[in-house]
């Protein structure tokens, strides 16, 4: 049987870099409080004029390039987003459009932050069950243009970027071995942004007047939950696919905060070298994170073909989820 491999890598992030001595300039913060409680030292912020689906398809035209695939070679494109241009069209119709992938189905999946891995799952099983052949999954994310710059506790956490993925029909032993998404919607007060859809539409003046179209978060609790959820889903796809953690030659987890990163590595008892970690220089980029990382490792060399690698997300919703991939 089929199943899915990622066969290349790419990345586009902004070019405005938004340091921690400039958001101290903006709220009441310090470098020292933001570099200690989540390891952010700068973020990349989209500028007047940065749209989401150019920086979807400026991150994919690498990972085609790697992976050897031209645009009509796609048959699907997945992009997963929170932030995607507008509501409607969806973001990835307007991707298959600028790369000319006259051939894809193309959709948006929003799972927020975990919404490359929840791709990444319907992705292998799309693979799986014969649907599709190649895949371009792409997480991008624009997360700044709803933050709230009065609000400390969350804007100092988000950047902008994508990332992308192109995923290959393959039988080698290579590829996606496991994967594994799951929901709480209990937790939705956690992690929001409650204003711009159908229940606070945009162009009424009380959701703007209420600030319902910035970023909330419970920190606190996200946190704890992050790391449990996170720490469980890990244990559940090793176990699946007949690994332990000592096998595992990269943790890759959704980067939110260096201390749940750390706190997620030394609870799976992997040493924090063997987790990938950019979070100093992009911040919380959601969707984005994870792809934008495995690019920077597969493209500096640091990731090796043949290396097992434990991939792990947390986000909104709540959504979570964990994959292991042989490079
Ligand atoms: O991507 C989806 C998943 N996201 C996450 O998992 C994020 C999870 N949460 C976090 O990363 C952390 O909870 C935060 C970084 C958001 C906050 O860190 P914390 O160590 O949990 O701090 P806290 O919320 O407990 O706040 C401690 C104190 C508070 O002051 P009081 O009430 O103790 O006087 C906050 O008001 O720190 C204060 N504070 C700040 N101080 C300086 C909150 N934000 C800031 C700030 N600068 N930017």
């Amino acid at each position: 049987m089929f199943h899915a491999t990622i066969a290349g890598t790419g990345r586009a992030v902004p070019e405005r870099v938004l340091t921690n001595a400039d958001l101290t300039k903006m709220v009441e913060t310090s470098d020292e409080w933001i570099t200690s409680r989540t390891g952010i030292r700068e973020r990349r912020v989209a500028q007047e004029g940065d749209i989401l689906s150019d920086f979807s398809m400026r991150a994919a035209i690498p990972a085609m390039e790697a992976a050897g695939v031209g645009p009509m070679d796609l048959d699907t494109i997945i992009l997963a987003t929170c932030t995607p241009d507008h509501p409607i069209p969806g973001a990835a119709p307007v991707v298959q459009h600028k790369l000319g992938a006259k051939k894809a189905a193309a959709f948006d999946l929003n799972a927020a932050c975990s919404g490359w891995l929840y791709g990444l799952h319907v992705a292998d099983g799309l693979i799986q069950s014969g649907k599709a052949k190649t895949i371009l999954l792409v997480g991008a994310e624009f997360l700044t243009r709803f933050v709230d710059y009065t609000d400390r506790n969350t804007c100092i956490l988000f950047g902008d970027g994508a990332g992308a993925t192109v995923l290959k029909a393959t039988k080698a032993d290579h590829g996606v071995l496991s994967t594994s998404i799951h929901s709480d919607g209990e937790g939705a007060p956690f992690i929001a942004m409650p204003g711009g859809g159908s229940t606070y539409p945009p162009n009424r003046p009380e959701t703007l007047e209420n600030r319902l179209p910035f970023i909330q978060m419970k920190g606190g609790e996200t946190f704890k939950i992050a790391i449990r959820s996170m720490v469980e889903v890990s244990k559940f796809v090793l176990a699946e696919s007949g690994f332990t953690t000592a096998d595992v030659n990269w943790l890759l987890p959704h980067q939110a905060n260096e201390r749940i990163l750390t706190a997620t590595a030394e609870r799976l008892q992997i040493p924090t070298e063997r987790c990938m970690n950019n979070i100093g220089r992009y911040g919380n980029t959601s969707a984005a994170s994870i792809p934008i990382a495995l690019d920077e490792y597969a493209r500096d060399g640091r990731l090796k073909r043949g290396d097992l690698i434990l991939i792990t997300a947390f986000g909104g919703g709540l959504t979570w989820g964990a994959a292991l991939v042989r490079w």
